[in-house]
């Protein structure tokens, strides 16, 4: 369960007690991305809009953040990022700029530099200025090729064959690194292809997973460009934020990964998922034409095993597939409507 956690000191003062509130103040980066967009409204319902600034490098982002404030900042700018932590007594970091798997292929040195960058930054930023406390998502993009692919273990052998793997995977022993060596309390999940209808994707292998459900609303038939049969791990936004916040809020002694934790929910094929979707839309129509983006997705893991999050923080998905599909065909209308 996830609740406010701004603590109340009480400390001896002459002869009575006083109380000391220590306010929590979270800078969110990437905050306009698909996971920040609904990440950074949650933690203003938890923590209250005074003590989370939102952040982009993104100027126009400004406009979806009218409920807290959003600042435009690039996390390769590292002074930048020492002033805003400095000036505006930040305490938590959620780090979630960074280029995704698809993209990445790209622009694979500029999503190196991204991805690496701003995570080594925000780490030294934590020894020096004793930050509290960083969330930093990984991926399963960690695991490769000769990883197993059914029921992939929390330290099954990781080859990822993609520069944004690569890159999650260095990200993670730093991580690792700075907790044992720096005593900085970094917290990371492996999540799974996200899925949400508040914010278009920004260039992931399981983007797909987001689009079809535009294309059944708008009557138009669906073009894949995974395989019909291309199983992957697939989380719905709601359950990825519930993640982050039960990870971030669970007693440091808890907390056995200091690398990143394995997290499930469901899995599932582009044909699974289209033919959900179909049960609403019985005229919904799919061709599969794969890309560059198969191979990505051939190498990741089917299926995930998340025993450590279950055990150490008590992790457990709410949805599945026809949960995930109705609820999102309820308000994506609202949604665009809105817009
Ligand atoms: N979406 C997924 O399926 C998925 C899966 C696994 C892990 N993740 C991880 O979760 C995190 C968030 O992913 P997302 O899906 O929201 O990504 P996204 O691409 O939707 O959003 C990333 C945001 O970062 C911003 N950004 C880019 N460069 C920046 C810079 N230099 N400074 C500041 N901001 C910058 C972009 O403007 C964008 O708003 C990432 O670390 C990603 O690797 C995502």
């Amino acid at each position: 369960m996830t609740q406010n956690c701004n603590i109340i000191l009480k400390l001896p003062f002459r002869k009575g007690l006083i109380e000391i509130k220590i306010m929590d103040k979270i800078l969110v980066t990437g905050s306009a991305g698909q996971l920040g967009i609904e990440l950074t409204q949650r933690l203003c319902e938890v923590y209250g809009p005074e003590s989370v600034i939102a952040s982009d490098i993104n100027q126009g982002s400004a406009s979806k953040f009218p409920y807290c404030p959003f600042i435009v900042l690039d996390v390769l700018d590292q002074s930048g990022l020492k002033k805003t932590i400095i000036n505006e007594k930040v305490t938590q970091v959620y780090h979630l700029a960074a280029i995704l798997s698809a993209t990445a292929e790209k622009k694979p040195l500029l999503a190196w530099k991204l991805n690496m960058d701003s995570l080594l930054y925000l780490l030294e930023l934590a020894k020096e200025l004793k930050l509290d406390k960083i969330f930093w998502p990984s991926s399963i993009a960690v695991f490769g090729k000769e990883s197993p692919k059914e029921n992939t273990l929390q330290n099954a052998v990781q080859t990822p064959n993609t520069i944004y793997g690569i890159s999650k995977m260095a990200g993670e022993r730093w991580c690792d690194y700075y907790y044992h060596h720096h005593q900085v309390d970094a917290r990371s999940i492996r999540y799974p292809g996200l899925i949400g209808y508040k914010a278009m994707p920004g260039g992931g292998t399981t983007d797909y997973a987001v689009d079809i459900f535009h294309k059944a609303l708008r009557n138009e038939p669906f073009q894949s460009f995974l395989k019909k049969d291309t199983r992957l791990p697939m989380m719905y936004i709601p359950d990825a934020i519930k993640a982050a916040l039960d990870l971030m809020q669970a007693p440091a002694e808890n907390i056995s990964v200091r690398s990143s934790y394995n997290l499930a929910a469901m899995n599932f094929t582009p044909q699974e998922i289209f033919l959900e979707i179909k049960k609403f839309f019985p005229d919904f129509s799919i061709n599969y034409v794969p890309d560059y983006r198969q191979e990505i997705a051939t190498n990741w893991p089917q299926t995930i095993d998340d025993r450590p999050a279950r055990n150490d923080w008590n992790w457990q998905p709410d949805y599945d597939l026809p949960r995930m599909t109705e609820e999102i065909l309820k308000n994506l209308p609202f949604w665009l409507d809105k817009k």
